[in-house]
């Protein structure tokens, strides 16, 4: 017998699909929503194999986890992962909206090509895959759980990443606009704004087109700057699971068009 908190976060029988849950903060995001009972398809535009560690953890963990490798920023390929996720595990109560992209670029730079890329994955996809699940959680009658993955950039530049930040500033008012809208239908809608997270992606923008000097003094660079963070030290994707699962489960019932803002502290350093 469950007790009243097990209860609160017990996911058991819901059905979440995890955008970019292959690596990074979707695998820590996958993870947990798994932990707490949920069925989980990942879907990610690399190669299943590439996806083996996520499903191979929750699956020895005893979870359920399929894989759809898709293109998301392609809204053709949207309809598809709602359809399959319906097909294979009979419903869908939760939405992480968590790929996206991130190369630092200065505005002098800028190119159509990186804003239309960018825009493309970590807003218009969002949008879409969002209007195609709340389509589906309102056919079935039983609300759901839209969670975004913003930034901590959507609320303050860090300098380089016009396209990234205008993208989540976008992620956080299509937050509110949907939230607003499909309350009534009991779909809560809110957007976690990580900073500071040890991922793949991360370790990729900080070494891309470096030389070896360069990446010593951005190593020296990110011990300071890790050092002057109110928590010293950096996060863990599983940190943003345990935000998302908040977010997922019904603990966080009264809230919607919220952002949870994750970060170590690094927006009041
Ligand atoms: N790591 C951080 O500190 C941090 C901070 C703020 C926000 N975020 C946000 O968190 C999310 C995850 O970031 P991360 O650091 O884990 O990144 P990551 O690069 O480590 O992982 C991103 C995942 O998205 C997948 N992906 C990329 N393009 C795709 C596409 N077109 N279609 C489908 N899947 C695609 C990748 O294959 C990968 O599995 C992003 O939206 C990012 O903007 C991260």
């Amino acid at each position: 017998m469950k007790n009243s908190i097990e209860k609160l976060f017990d996911l058991t029988g819901k059905v979440a699909i995890v955008t970019g849950g292959a690596m990074g903060i979707g695998k820590g995001i996958a993870k947990r929503l798994s932990e707490a009972g949920a069925k989980i398809m990942i879907v990610d535009i690399v190669e299943q194999k590439e996806a083996e560690a996520t499903m191979s953890d929750i699956k020895s963990n005893g979870g359920e986890a399929l894989y759809i490798q898709a293109d998301l920023s392609d809204i053709k390929n949207l309809e598809n992962i709602i359809t399959q996720t319906v097909k294979e595990f009979g419903d869908l109560n939760i939405l992480v909206n968590n790929a996206g992209i991130f190369s630092y670029c200065p505005v002098t730079e800028l190119t159509e090509e990186l804003w239309d890329k960018t825009i493309n994955l970590n807003l218009k996809a969002v949008a879409f895959l969002s209007k195609l699940a709340v389509k589906k959680m309102i056919e079935k009658k039983h609300g759901g759980k839209i969670i975004n993955i913003s930034s901590i950039d959507s609320i303050k530049p860090t300098g380089n990443l016009s396209q990234y930040d205008s993208s989540k500033g976008g992620v956080r008012m299509l937050t509110k606009a949907f939230a607003k809208e499909v309350g009534k239908y009991g779909i809560n809608v809110n957007d976690i704004a990580p900073g500071g997270v040890n991922t793949p992606g991360v370790t990729k923008i900080a070494g891309t087109n470096l030389s070896t000097e360069q990446q010593q003094a951005m190593k020296v660079q990110m011990e300071q700057f890790i050092s002057m963070l109110p928590l010293q030290r950096i996060g863990q994707p599983e940190e943003i699971g345990n935000a998302a699962l908040f977010l997922a489960s019904d603990a966080s019932n009264y809230m919607t068009g919220s952002t949870m803002v994750v970060d170590g502290g690094l927006l009041i350093m």
